[in-house]
């Protein structure tokens, strides 16, 4: 058996993972809050990566055949008004995961973002230029570079907006949103200038495996096949759970005020995701039909 350890296991990412496990793998999963996911087949540990002492102990008891780095704050909003906390989870955390991976010449999967990008010039290829429009995108930038220029055995898989179920403990997500709030007929405004070709996590999940298996260099795009704005997301979500979708109403990014700046157009080219990792990129229609499936 070969073990992975995926950092924020717990999160929609390391959902996505564990739900499309392959044979001959086993899973262990870091967190930092005190609880525990039920009916998750990951050996399950709390622990923080801001302290490197206990990140070095984990990699001196365990051998891990690859890493993905998943954990951190996720949420742009957050990451743009609590900024100090921010550099301590995802710049030193990462450097903490990073550290313990060259030492003990672990491959790793650095986990970016589309947010790298300023959406001035889609679609994106691995190689675009980087140029981030908010705090979360600088932050990811900079981890990209921690990652590229220390390690050799390394991979960046950059998701872009992700969809799927979560464990209630983490974060919803857009379509989680959108479906609790139309079965409570609660109205909605939504963006209709912001626009991305959104991931289901288990295809994300595949894609990772395939990493892990693979252990290629590089940076790798990780997306859905349909662009679409954050409005023509929501509505596909009501269309998908039978809900009212005349609950929705489109309004400008400027409508929101005080949240972070987010990039108009960071839509991914996937090919190669394709090509290297034989991963295909699903429709949202597929994805979410996925998700009903499985309510
Ligand atoms: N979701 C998206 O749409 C999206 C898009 C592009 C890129 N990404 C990137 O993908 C990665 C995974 O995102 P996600 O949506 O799966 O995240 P998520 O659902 O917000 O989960 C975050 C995970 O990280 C853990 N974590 C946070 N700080 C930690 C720390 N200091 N020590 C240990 N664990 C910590 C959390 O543990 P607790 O629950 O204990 O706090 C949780 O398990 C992130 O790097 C994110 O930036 C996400």
């Amino acid at each position: 058996m070969k073990t992975i350890l995926i950092t924020g296991g717990t999160g929609l990412l390391g959902k996505g993972m564990e739900e499309t496990l392959p044979p001959g793998w086993r899973v262990w999963s870091l967190h930092q809050r005190p609880y525990r996911v039920k009916g998750s087949r990951a050996k399950q540990m709390v622990l923080d990566i801001r302290d490197r002492r206990a990140v070095d102990r984990l990699f001196a008891k365990t051998r891990f055949d690859a890493v993905i780095h998943a954990a951190g704050i996720a949420s742009v909003d957050y990451v743009e008004t609590h900024y100090a906390e921010s550099l301590e989870s995802n710049i030193v955390g990462t450097l903490n995961v990073t550290s313990a991976c060259r030492r003990s010449g672990t491959y790793l999967v650095y986990i970016s973002t589309n947010a790298v990008f300023d959406g001035k010039k889609p679609p994106y290829r691995e190689d675009g230029p980087l140029a981030p429009v908010n705090k979360y995108g600088r932050l990811k930038v900079e981890c990209e570079r921690l990652v590229s220029e220390t390690l050799t055995g390394f991979s960046i898989a950059r998701p872009i907006l992700m969809y799927g179920w979560n464990h209630p403990v983490c974060r919803p997500n857009t379509a989680t949103w959108t479906y609790d709030q139309l079965r409570r007929g609660k109205r909605m405004n939504v963006v209709d200038d912001v626009f991305e070709n959104p991931l289901y996590n288990r295809q994300a999940g595949r894609a990772l495996w395939a990493l892990a298996r693979r252990k290629p260099r590089g940076i790798f795009h990780l997306a859905g096949k349909d662009t679409v704005s954050r409005y023509e997301f929501a509505r596909a979500v009501a269309r998908a759970f039978g809900l009212d979708a005349s609950l929705i109403t489109p309004v400008r990014s400027s409508f929101f005020k005080g949240i972070a700046p987010r990039p108009s157009n960071t839509s991914f080219v996937t090919a190669r995701m394709r090509k290297v990792l034989g991963v295909a990129p699903m429709s949202l229609a597929e994805g979410l039909r996925d998700m009903t499936a499985s309510l």
